[in-house]
């Protein structure tokens, strides 16, 4: 494949004359973007090593990347981003279906053909003076029965960087897309920073107004303003969740914002569970456990987003979209999760907003327990342990190839996946929620689902810490109406065996106990939870029937040998009433907003808690 492509691009027979395909619907998104954001240059990105180093040598060069020089980060980069630019921009994020309807009240809406004026008016001429990178990608396995294919078009070689890391993208996309003539999802992606001539570049070029659209019905995406990870990398939160909500519920499966873990029991029996948490509530904790009981072993398929078939036999099936991790930084250490730690120390990653080492490597809050004596803070500072600031900002992330993680399980590489064993959903939750609770079926589990509940975290912009209903953690995900999904999610499973169907669990390793802090040691004692909830498929483990679901029996839970009080635990395990019956308030204000689109399966399970709790 020809790499570089270095012209003026003008018309679409110079564009079609030097591009790597003659893939007609290519070349005219291709041709119509390079028209409208007039780049400098075309590059078509084929994904090879030789040219990762030329733009990561560019990047260096540029001032956008640093390259680690200490060998505990071998082949590794760090990113600092403009300060205004750190996270996830809810609130400039639309969903353009064509009735305001389907976009439902948990998005933004604006019309499709004023949106396309007024992006058409923001993307003229932002690429000036800028590369314009083609990424051909899929999301899922190139040999899946349906890959699901997309191209995004973008002004930034950090986002190509950080692409190759979690997508399958590259060359032998391309000659599959060409080979199937496969439909794939135009992506465009704009720092929206063109460049006069002779304009000197800043590091981290972004823009104050940024803009991240989805059409769900054409299944595009358009981006602009924004270099950050879920903002950016189109692949993962726009298409993986947002336009692949989208396309699962026209064709009949679920895409969702969950980690996929293989557990293995000490008598040798295999289970996978997936487990949907909001941002920064300990997915890729979850996901890359390294358990604390004898004979237990985890694998992992996944960190962040799972997409769910109903398979041939009537089960449902689970694989892994993504190819790399975009983990939260800080909290992330040797003595909470090794296993991301070993991954990373394999070398090959980007580093985005963490703090620099005086000896050319990254730190962030919770790497190791005592902080180095010096550093160079995410914004350019020195640092010391007095200073008042975090090192790292409280959403700074890794982003490392999957395949570096030790405890990979061989059937992440599966094209159809995994049988789901059972599925549990968990959020942020000081008060009411208890560690686990199983619910009676299927319909119970999606109530769990529909009701799920996260303090904010840095993940987003906005406050940090206010409690707010985030449905199966797809709240900002959910690429149509909120009620649409919920239906959805209940009728999905008329496809599955109802023998088949995952059990489902409801867990929060965030409540506080009595004196204030986190009663639960969670991260890798999250074990326990989990023998609990594998012995629950097996038959084996006793529960009471609480108002709110099964809950383990105070001998139930191996506690052996961990550091928890008595009373932690009961403050961790126990279903108070009278908290429940305060959340009941907030579900009704939280279920009136949905309208007519509610289930009514879903409302008949309020008011059966309502009766239990009274
Ligand atoms: P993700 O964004 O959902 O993948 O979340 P992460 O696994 O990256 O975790 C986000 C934050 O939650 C990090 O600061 C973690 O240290 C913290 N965290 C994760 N798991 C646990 C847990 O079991 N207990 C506590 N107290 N904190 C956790
Ligand atoms: P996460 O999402 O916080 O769920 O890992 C990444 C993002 O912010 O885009
Ligand atoms: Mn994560």
């Amino acid at each position: 494949m020809v790499n570089t492509v270095a012209t003026a691009p003008g018309d679409s027979a110079t564009i079609a004359a030097e591009a790597p395909t003659d893939n007609q619907k290519l070349l005219d998104f291709v041709t119509e973007i390079a028209q409208l954001t007039t780049p400098d240059r075309i590059h078509w990105v084929d994904g090879s090593e030789q040219e990762y180093t030329q733009l990561t040598d560019e990047l260096v060069e540029a001032g956008t990347l640093t390259r680690l020089t200490s060998p505990d980060f071998p082949n590794s980069f760090a990113a600092f981003s403009d300060p205004a630019d750190v996270a996830r921009v809810e609130s400039r994020t639309f969903i353009c279906s064509e009735q305001e309807r389907d976009a439902g009240f948990t998005n933004n809406w604006v019309d499709p053909s004023e949106m396309r004026q007024t992006l058409s008016g923001v993307f003229d001429g932002a690429m000036r003076g800028r590369t314009m990178y083609v990424i051909p990608f899929v999301m899922g396995h190139l040999e899946a029965e349906d890959p699901k294919f997309g191209v995004e078009i973008t002004d930034s070689a950090y986002v190509v960087a950080s692409m190759r890391i979690m997508a399958r993208i590259g060359a032998d996309v391309l000659r599959k897309i060409e080979e199937l003539d496969a439909f794939f999802v135009p992506a465009v992606h704009s720092v929206g920073a063109p460049l006069e001539p002779g304009q000197e570049d800043v590091p981290w070029p972004c823009n104050e107004e940024k803009y991240i659209v989805h059409f769900p019905e054409t299944r595009e995406i358009w981006s602009y303003g924004s270099g950050y990870g879920g903002n950016a990398l189109l692949g993962k939160k726009c298409y993986a969740l947002r336009i692949a909500s989208a396309m699962a519920r026209d064709e009949g499966w679920l895409a969702e914002h969950m980690v996929i873990l293989k557990l293995t029991s000490p008598q040798g029996r295999s289970y996978h569970l997936s487990a949907a948490f909001p941002s920064a509530c300990g997915k890729t904790n979850l996901a890359l456990i390294d358990p604390t009981l004898e004979g237990w072993k985890a694998e992992t398929l996944g960190d962040d987003i799972t997409w769910i078939r109903p398979g041939k036999d009537g089960e449902f099936r689970a694989i892994n979209p993504e190819a790399g991790y975009f983990g939260v930084a800080p909290g992330t250490g040797w003595h909470t999760n090794a296993n991301a730690m070993r991954a990373i120390a394999k070398g090959n990653s980007i580093f985005t907003n963490c703090a620099l080492t005086d000896d050319g490597g990254v730190w962030w809050e919770g790497m190791t327990e005592e902080p180095p004596a010096h550093l160079t803070d995410w914004k350019g500072n020195s640092w010391t342990p007095d200073s008042a600031e975090p090192a790292a900002h409280p959403n700074a992330r890794f982003c490392t190839p999957i395949d570096q993680t030790d405890m990979l399980a061989d059937e992440y590489f599966a094209p159809d996946g995994v049988k789901l064993d059972a599925i549990l959903f968990g959020g942020r939750r000081k008060t009411t929620v208890p560690l686990v609770t199983q619910a009676r079926d299927w319909n119970h589990g999606i109530f769990y689902g529909a009701t799920l509940s996260s303090e904010t975290t840095a993940a987003a912009e906005g406050a940090v810490g206010t409690l707010r209903r985030d449905p199966m953690a797809m709240l900002p995900f959910i690429g149509y109406d909120a009620g649409d999904y919920l239906k959805h999610w209940v009728e999905v499973s008329s496809e599955a065996d109802p023998e088949k169907l995952p059990a489902i669990f409801l867990v929060n390793w965030f409540r506080r106990g009595r004196d204030g802090t986190i009663a639960w040691p969670g991260f890798a004692e999250n074990t326990r939870v989990l023998k609990w909830i594998i012995e629950r498929l097996e038959g084996t483990a006793e529960a009471v029937e609480t108002p709110i679901g099964f809950t383990p029996t105070p001998d139930a839970l191996d506690v052996e040998g961990l550091e928890i009080t008595q009373e932690e635990l009961e403050d961790a395990i126990t279903v108070r009433p009278e908290e429940w019956r305060t959340e009941l308030e907030d579900i009704d204000a939280w279920f009136s907003r949905f309208g007519e689109s509610l289930p009514q399966s879903i409302q008949d399970e309020l008011e059966e808690l309502r009766s239990r709790v009274a």
